[in-house]
């Protein structure tokens, strides 16, 4: 939700901007800005639309040159997707250029008194007013940090500020409360961004600040301090070394980002298993921070999480409640702490999310602190906000995800979810050891079922394009398919902009087995044979389905010869227990859903409307 870059150092500012604001882009795509600080004024441009509207308007017409600069990628919340609306904001004189991400809450009241004192808005945002603010406060000869403190003081909300002082040509200041923003470490220059990616390819030295922090980047100089000036207590931010690099961040010969992502599942199911279990198969999670005690007191398990990573805490639930006999709820974070959820010190939640920083997610956990339950993340972020303001944090190791779409996070956050659920059954003693070195050794096995998959993603391809004009495609699955329906549809809503939706292949004939009609594409995902009749029952489902007229396109294990019959396509899944079903059947509905989209010529990895990362509630 929003890019943000800020930069100081010897190279060409426009570049080092413009290039991170690049890696930025999926953050949000409606407009982009730069302004660059150049022989004691600011230059800049920002244009609506996506960051290459500014990269011709650069080429057309090019920014001085500049050592210091930042830039700005909008998802808008405030005011339509307009060049006026872009940012970098202006204050009054031009004086100071500002960027932001998050919602300033109080900005109606601070407008109204700025128009009153003579100010004149050229923009419906709400950063505009921090602008004017920050730049009012310099007239009286303090700097641009001392600015930016005093500021926040009077801001409501969430937001990271960056701005520039077109008089002080060698610092860069930012500001962070409820919202993402890293600094990354240079030699001879510094950065300041929304996601280290930003900065990948200059150094992979980076500093995690707190909230409530200022920062002020200079070419030799970090400094931290609270929104009062105080310099930040040690332990308030962290410096980190990110372990991946620029090659991570790039597409690497695919056509999008999303679909090197859905190749890459193999090899990060691996690295988020590396090192979490021993030769015999026990498990070893060394950096969850909550003792073993404190697990076996565990009494009640709430998952919350939003779109995938609800669905990953959906699929959790049938697996941690089985191997642990825990009581599991799964909330969507945006509704848990509106209900007034029953917790107490004995309850876990955990909170699943691959940004770290999304908004919902965050006041969920921190509605859950309050009560003195213990929170867990599950996360893909270093550095990010909600495993820093967990009381532990299991660690998925996709590398950096870029489209939009989740989905390799999605398959790390389902191992992340298998290792917490078998943790606890090994902690509490409610499987035995061998039990346990069994699921994990099917869990090593993984990659090679989904590499298998991927090897035969021609057949999903194909579907995809005779499926190209269909206008609504349903989702069946039962048990641990469902939340695997409800991906399969989220991902098509999300990149082909059809209607889409998944259901429980039980409650078809309770209402949504209306919407049948004939060729529609049904999507049915059957349980492996063999388990409490789930099989037959969702042979019968589709059944009914095909013979209302839909074209059944059925995911079946490898054997499973009784759905041959009813199947209009058939895709065959590897054989694995059902409770690790969901890691080989969403793959070929991730494919399905990225091929569809390509074909209609959409942006799989910048779809309309959406930004990887919702800091905003
Ligand atoms: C999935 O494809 C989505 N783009 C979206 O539902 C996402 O999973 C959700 O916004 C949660 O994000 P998080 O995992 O970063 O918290």
């Amino acid at each position: 939700m929003c890019g943000i870059v800020g930069y100081v150092g010897s190279k060409q500012a426009e570049a080092v901007v413009v290039e991170g604001l690049r890696r930025l882009e999926y953050r949000g795509y409606d407009s982009a800005g730069i302004a660059l600080v150049h022989d004691g004024e600011l230059v800049w441009d920002k244009r609506a639309g996506k960051l290459a509207n500014l990269d011709k308007a650069l080429a057309e017409d090019a920014l001085p040159a500049s050592s210091t600069g930042i830039g700005h990628t909008r998802w808008a919340t405030h005011g339509a997707p307009t060049d006026r609306n872009a940012h970098p904001h202006l204050g009054a004189t031009g004086r100071v250029a500002l960027v932001h991400n998050g919602i300033i809450e109080n900005f109606a009241v601070l407008r109204d008194e700025l128009v009153a004192q003579g100010h004149e808005m050229l923009s419906e945002t709400d950063t505009e007013v921090a602008a004017h603010l920050v730049e009012c406060a310099l007239e009286d000869g303090t700097t641009l940090t001392e600015a930016m403190q005093a500021v926040c003081g009077r801001l409501a909300g969430a937001f990271t500020l960056v701005a520039v002082d077109g008089r002080d040509p060698d610092r860069v200041v930012a500001a962070r409360r409820n919202s993402p923003l890293v600094v990354g470490i240079g030699d001879g220059e510094n950065f300041i961004a929304s996601d280290v990616a930003a900065f990948i390819e200059h150094t992979r030295d980076a500093l995690e600040l707190g909230q409530d922090q200022v920062v002020t980047i200079t070419r030799d100089d970090v400094t931290v301090t609270d929104f009062e000036g105080r310099p930040a207590q040690a332990g308030s931010y962290r410096p980190y070394h990110v372990d991946w690099d620029l090659s991570a961040a790039e597409k690497g010969g695919f056509d999008w980002f999303m679909r090197k992502e859905i190749h890459e599942q193999p090899g990060a199911i691996t690295d988020s298993m590396l090192g979490r279990h021993d030769a015999a198969g026990a498990l070893q999670l060394d950096e969850l921070r909550i003792t073993e005690e404190e697990l076996r007191n565990v009494d009640k398990i709430i998952l919350v999480g939003c779109g995938t990573a609800n669905y990953a805490g959906m699929v959790a639930k049938y697996a941690i409640e089985h191997w642990t006999r825990i009581p599991c709820e799964v909330e969507l974070a945006h509704e848990f702490r509106y209900r007034d959820p029953i917790l107490t010190r004995d309850t876990l939640v955990v909170a699943i999310s691959q940004s770290g920083e999304t908004a919902d997610t965050l006041m969920a956990i921190r509605h859950a602190r309050e009560q003195r339950s213990k929170v867990l993340a599950i996360c893909n972020t270093n550095g990010s906000t909600i495993p820093r303001e967990s009381d532990a944090v299991i660690y998925t190791h996709a590398g950096p995800e870029i489209g939009v779409a989740s989905t390799k996070g999605f398959m790390t956050q389902l191992v992340a979810c298998y290792l917490l659920g078998l943790y606890l059954a090994q902690v509490r003693g409610t499987k035995y050891g061998d039990e346990i070195a069994q699921v994990v050794r099917e869990l090593e096995q993984m990659p090679l079922h989904v590499q298998r998959l991927l090897d035969a993603a021609e057949q999903v391809n194909q579907l995809a394009r005779e499926l190209f004009s269909a206008r609504s495609v349903l989702f069946l699955g039962r048990h641990t398919g469902f939340p695997i329906a409800l991906e399969g549809a989220l991902k098509l809503k999300e990149l082909a902009y059809i209607h889409a939706e998944g259901f429980a292949a039980g409650e078809l004939k309770h209402g949504p087995i209306a919407l049948v009609e004939d060729r529609l594409p049904v999507f049915c995902i059957v349980p492996p044979q063999g388990r409490d009749h789930l099989h037959d029952k969702m042979v019968s489902g589709i059944q009914e389905v095909r013979a209302r007229g839909a074209r059944t396109i059925v995911l079946a294990e490898e054997g499973d010869e009784e759905v041959t019959p009813y199947a209009d396509d058939l895709i065959r899944l590897p054989r694995v227990p059902t409770l690790l079903q969901p890691m080989v059947a969403v793959v070929p509905l991730q494919l399905f859903a990225c091929e569809l989209a390509t074909r209609m010529g959409n942006d799989v990895d910048q779809p309309r409307n959406l930004a990887k990362s919702v800091t905003v509630e």
